[in-house]
């Protein structure tokens, strides 16, 4: 882990737990306006998660660790199958951030170990917390080390402050970069349908004071032809054991064009993101959304259709370096990954 470099560029706290309990900014509302939410119940978490209202891997682990203490509270009375079943309703709202699965698993132990479940559990849930926020500051500083100097990048959808406990993953590494003075022009792609780079990512670099300049997703082929960009840097709802991950819907054209151009690809997350239980991409499952989300409400119902995945899986082979907070693997695969985790 690196520690005693100065951290500039870290304001944003989507998800806080105060003496009444857990508090979400809602996303679904940014940038218009910045509201958090009260989340009082598992019922309550599971349609925030489920809806966006928290969104982003890293995050959605963080909330759902929160989730475990709600979950504890509300079970005290009925005992542990009950608990089980409110992890589990938290488990099934969103299928494909390992995040959130990885942070169930570990509540569940700390539960079965505890003779006071509730407190267990609140003190886990802050230190969950906080190891995401230092390690998202050891990825920004690994990550930035990477990019020679006067490099330019591009970012899609968030993996920001946003989408974490603080800092973010690849927006951490642009944060850090930026901060060293490395970067002569940050680009971040809209990220349709949600729109979570248009509407999030320049929300952070907006409320921080960085200039970026939002692309339409259909730009980066031209900007890459253009010799504009020189990294491409991303995050991971998922990384498998072979070096495979999955993140949001177009990671994985913006990986094929980088290729194509000889421009580097970044995925930066933290260890949190690693399934031990996928071999490779195959085994991810890819979420797919409501078709409301593209379909023009005039064709609802209609003769045509639409089809919404909001993930796609990116090969190891395409991956020119994943930064955890342990350090940066340079063109991952299945044995440097075994290193990784072992
Ligand atoms: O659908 P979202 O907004 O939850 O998708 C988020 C992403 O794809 C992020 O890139 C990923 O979770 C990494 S966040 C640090």
């Amino acid at each position: 882990m690196i520690d005693n470099e100065i951290v500039l560029y870290d304001s944003i706290r989507p998800v806080r737990w105060q003496a009444d309990g857990l508090y979400l900014l809602d996303q679904r509302k940014l940038p218009d306006e910045e509201v958090y939410l009260h989340i009082v119940s598992t019922q309550a978490l599971y349609q925030a998660i489920k809806e966006m209202v928290v969104r982003g891997a890293p995050a959605i682990g963080i909330a759902a660790a929160y989730g475990a203490v709600i979950a504890a509270t509300e079970s005290k009375q009925a005992g542990r199958q009950d608990f089980q079943a409110r992890l589990d309703l938290l488990a099934s709202s969103r299928p494909t951030a390992v995040n959130l699965f990885n942070a169930l698993k570990a509540a569940q132990r700390i539960a079965v170990d505890s003779a006071d479940p509730i407190s267990s559990l609140l003190s886990w849930a802050h230190r969950w917390l906080a190891d995401d926020i230092s390690a998202n500051k050891a990825i920004g500083a690994y990550g930035a080390r990477c990019f020679a100097a006067g490099s330019r990048v591009l970012t899609h959808c968030n993996a920001g402050a946003l989408a974490t406990g603080g800092y973010g993953t690849a927006l951490g590494v642009i944060r850090k970069a930026y901060q060293n003075g490395q970067l002569t022009h940050i680009y971040s792609a809209e990220t349709r349908p949600w729109n979570q780079g248009s509407r999030l990512s320049l929300w952070e670099f907006e409320q921080e004071n960085i200039p970026a300049t939002l692309i339409a997703d259909s730009a980066a082929a031209s900007l890459m032809q253009k010799g504009l960009i020189d990294w491409v840097v991303v995050g991971a709802d998922s990384i498998c054991r072979n070096g495979d991950i999955a993140n949001k819907i177009g990671t994985y054209s913006l990986a094929v064009l980088a290729k194509h151009h000889g421009v580097k690809l970044m995925v930066a997350a933290p260890t949190t993101t690693i399934d031990l239980s996928a071999e490779s991409g195959d085994s991810i499952v890819i979420e797919q959304r409501a078709v409301s989300e593209i379909l023009p409400a005039n064709y609802v119902d209609g003769v045509v259709n639409a089809l919404n995945p909001v993930f796609d899986v990116t090969p190891a082979h395409l991956i020119s370096a994943i930064v955890t907070e342990k350090g940066v693997i340079e063109s991952p695969d299945a044995r440097k990954m075994r290193v990784l985790t072992e």
